[in-house]
């Protein structure tokens, strides 16, 4: 890949010696403003055998201009302090997220962590996250948004209230594919959309995993600390996300089917519900934990009068468009040509310059949490520096994404208890 020399911009204010030159690749010309001090990144949860921080802190990582500098890594005080005297790389320890925040809260803005990013068990999302609003501290948080629809709604109006950034780590929004999926959905080149197919489906709750210990596992399964739905509320919400976010769509009714073939287990493991969507078009938002086999199968089909789309998560390099009567298309990311028969000339510039390296160098899961973490950074920098941010869902999902999120799954255990009536979810807050 060449490199392309481009005058960086810097903060308001910082010395003359640093207004240089920078020779930087196309990865930080994907709407970084590139500044000479890392973003500051405070970690909640991730000690001791946990699983999605480490994803996170590799894409926290991956463009020099963001880094990990502190963590409230366990909920035990004297663990958190040794989990974060053994991370790979220094950081500064807590006990507690309490002390990590009000330790930051009274400092000058240059000096606080700039976000958190919170990667805890559901039910330790709400309260760091309002904590750190409230501190004056950005917030990343992992899906689903909390508990419930009265901690969803206390973060949206804080968030809009106190003018803090926040986004909702759904991870898949952060493929390059999924991104130039929403752009073809949405620009029309499908024609009208009829009916999607967003499923998630794994095997590895297919025995009672949780009788051994298996961290990930045990809480998953517990109404107390994932939440109203087991397998809807991990990967559902997922599924969800995603059909709102390639098409533009809101679910308006469900039909919900929520069923645990595990015996023993108190949370569904087997998601189904029939949607119908704002545009008169149907849904399927189905997920499953007990098809043994499935590894990660997230994937969508979207079908429209025109045409359909495919993406599937596990090989998230591609879409396939299917057109009547003539071959497949196979779009690589990188390697698009606007103006080819099916693409407008117009294709955004900003969007074919999101992928990182030319097509064929792989990009995956850890690509994407990086480019959610770098599209985030942009509207923390802008926040930082007293000018208006919009955070619209269109790079990361929004906290309004994740209050739906929890909106649907409250939806759909209110359509089970009335054996999978129609039920109308609630139009948006
Ligand atoms: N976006 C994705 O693709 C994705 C994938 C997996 C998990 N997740 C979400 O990420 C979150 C974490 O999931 P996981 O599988 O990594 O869980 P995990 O059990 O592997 O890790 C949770 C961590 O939080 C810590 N913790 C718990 N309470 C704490 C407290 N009070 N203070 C500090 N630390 C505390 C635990 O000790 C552990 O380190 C969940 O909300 C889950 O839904 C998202």
């Amino acid at each position: 890949m060449s490199h392309e020399t481009i005058i960086v911009e810097l903060a308001p204010g910082l010395s003359g010696a640093l207004k240089t030159i920078a020779r930087i690749t196309s990865v930080q010309r994907t709407g970084i403003h590139v500044m000479a001090k890392p973003l500051n990144v405070g970690l909640v949860g991730g000690g001791k055998g946990a699983f999605i921080v480490h994803a996170h802190q590799k894409g926290i990582h991956f463009d020099g201009t963001r880094r990990v500098v502190a963590g409230a890594l366990f909920p035990d005080p004297k663990v958190a302090l040794e989990e974060a005297a053994a991370w790979p790389y220094p950081i500064k320890g807590y006990g507690s997220y309490d002390e990590m925040i009000a330790a930051n809260a009274g400092l000058p803005a240059d000096d606080k962590l700039d976000y958190i990013l919170i990667v805890t068990p559901n039910f330790v999302h709400y309260d760091p996250a309002m904590k750190a609003m409230k501190a004056g501290i950005a917030v990343f948080c992992e899906k689903p948004l909390c508990l419930n629809l009265k901690e969803a709604s206390g973060l949206v109006k804080t968030s809009r209230k106190l003018g803090v950034p926040f986004g909702v780590a759904h991870t898949y929004l952060g493929h390059w594919t999924s991104r130039f999926a929403r752009y073809i959905v949405r620009r029309g080149l499908l024609g009208d959309v009829r009916w999607v197919d967003s499923y998630y489906i794994q095997g590895w709750l297919a025995t009672r995993l949780e009788a051994t210990g298996q961290q990930q596992a045990s809480w998953r399964v517990d109404p107390t600390r994932a939440g109203a739905s087991g397998c809807g509320g991990d990967i559902g919400t997922h599924a969800l996300m995603q059909l709102r976010y390639v098409t533009g769509l809101e679910v308006t009714h469900v039909a919900a089917q929520m069923e645990t073939f595990v015996e023993g287990r108190m949370l569904d493991d087997h998601f189904t519900v029939y949607c119908r969507l704002s545009n008169g078009g149907k849904a399927l938002v189905r997920a499953s934990q007990v098809c043994i086999g499935h590894k990660n199968d997230f994937g969508i089909a979207i079908a429209g009068t025109r045409g359909t789309l495919l993406w599937r998560q596990e090989e998230s390099e591609r879409i396939t468009i299917h057109l009547p009567n003539q071959p497949d298309r196979v779009y690589w990311r990188g390697a698009v040509s606007p103006g080819d028969g099916f693409l407008p000339k117009d294709v955004p510039a900003d969007l074919l310059a999101e992928p990182t390296i030319p097509a064929g160098h792989s990009e995956g899961f850890h690509d994407a949490f990086a480019r959610l973490h770098r599209s985030f950074e942009s509207d923390v920098r802008t926040w930082k520096v007293g000018r208006p941010f919009n955070i619209d869902g269109s790079k990361y999902a929004s906290v309004e994404d994740g209050w739906m999120g929890v909106a649907f799954i409250e939806t759909c255990v209110k359509s089970k208890k009335k054996h999978g009536a129609w039920t109308a979810m609630p139009r948006g807050i």
